[in-house]
């Protein structure tokens, strides 16, 4: 090797352990794309929503698996400690019947678990219903350990409404909130769960607007609300509101994204903010449904440009999380 071509792979090697280093930490999310488990299998966890217990993250959702029994739903689990790589933690709740309902009718969608610290259980909420959407109440199933088997208890129309969608916000201070969607007022009621989070307590706020799909986050001083218009399984344009209390008054709703993109073909269903030593990054955590081949439905996360009442969904690409740090940076980025 010549001195010229010496100098050019030395170069080259130190050049990628640079950016070895500037990776450090960081991990990889690919929006839209197959996001593999440990077990090498397309994560299962739609309609999702996460909590964080110690350093560890756990994923709840729709496991809509291809081998799934057709007349039955489940629940998945998995578990993180980056947000990244995920452990697959079990089917944690399955039926195939509740509440009379027959079986190969049952809906069971969008679940969201709770850790109670009084009475150190984990509470799972639900959406249920049967054909047509017609029953509109949350299920209620409880266990003792994070990753289950939760046990079915009771299901209700939370403060007596109909209710479809649901998402779950939890407050600086550790409250917990039910967030539901309410067709027949067209809106977002945000209820506050009682002391051992079986029941929904009260109402905080109405949200007058026909959306569904509602996440919330809290950050900078001010609540922001996300919600999708009620387009069934396709995507249309989400959209935000703030307050600067979660009583309201809110803000009135605006696009997230370019409207023409339909949320990059997304749908909301919660956002994470991750705050770390360095930074907080909150990320929008939303579904690319797939209704004909719902195994294969993918996610969207991405973080967002959130602050001073904007919010706004960067177009998705690529690009890596340091949990740690609580920063992000574009994958393609040089450091
Ligand atoms: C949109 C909802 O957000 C989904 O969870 C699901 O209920 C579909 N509608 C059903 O059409």
């Amino acid at each position: 090797m010549n001195i010229l071509k010496l100098t050019f792979v030395l170069t080259a090697m130190a050049l990628s352990s640079v950016s070895a280093i500037a990776q450090k930490g960081f991990k990889e999310v690919k929006p839209g794309e197959i996001w593999p488990d440990d077990k090498n299998e397309h994560i299962q966890a739609h309609g999702g929503g996460i909590i964080k217990r110690g350093n560890t993250y756990y994923w709840f959702g729709e496991d809509r698996r291809k081998n799934n029994l057709v007349n039955t739903r489940y629940v998945g689990c998995y578990s993180s400690k980056d947000l990244v790589n995920w452990k697959f933690r079990g089917q944690v709740f399955k039926a195939s019947t509740l509440e009379g309902i027959r079986e190969g009718t049952l809906i069971l969608e969008r679940p969201k678990v709770f850790y109670n610290e009084k009475n150190r259980k984990y509470v799972m909420y639900m959406h249920l219903d049967s054909a047509k959407y017609k029953f509109a109440r949350v299920g209620v199933a409880v266990s003792d350990k994070v990753d289950g088997e939760y046990k079915f208890v009771k299901s209700f129309r939370p403060l007596g409404l109909e209710s479809r969608d649901i998402g779950q916000f939890i407050d600086d201070d550790g409250s917990a909130y039910l967030v539901f969607e309410s067709r027949p007022t067209k809106g977002f009621y945000i209820a506050k769960l009682s002391d051992d989070y079986m029941d929904v307590e009260k109402q905080v706020a109405f949200i007058s607007a026909p959306l569904e799909g509602g996440a919330i986050v809290h950050y900078g001083g001010l609540y922001y609300a996300i919600g999708s218009a009620l387009t069934s399984w396709n995507p249309n344009p989400n959209k935000y509101a703030t307050a600067t209390s979660l009583a309201g008054p809110w803000s009135e709703f605006k696009d997230i994204a370019p409207p023409e993109t339909n949320t990059y073909s997304s749908q909301s269903t919660m956002m994470i903010k991750v705050a770390g030593t360095k930074g907080t990054t909150v990320v929008f955590m939303a579904d690319q449904w797939k209704p004909k081949t719902h195994w294969d439905s993918r996610y969207l996360w991405m973080p967002l440009e959130i602050g001073n009442g904007k919010l706004w969904l960067p177009k998705p690409q690529p690009w890596m999380l340091n949990v740690k740090t609580g920063e992000w940076k574009n994958s393609n980025a040089k450091k």
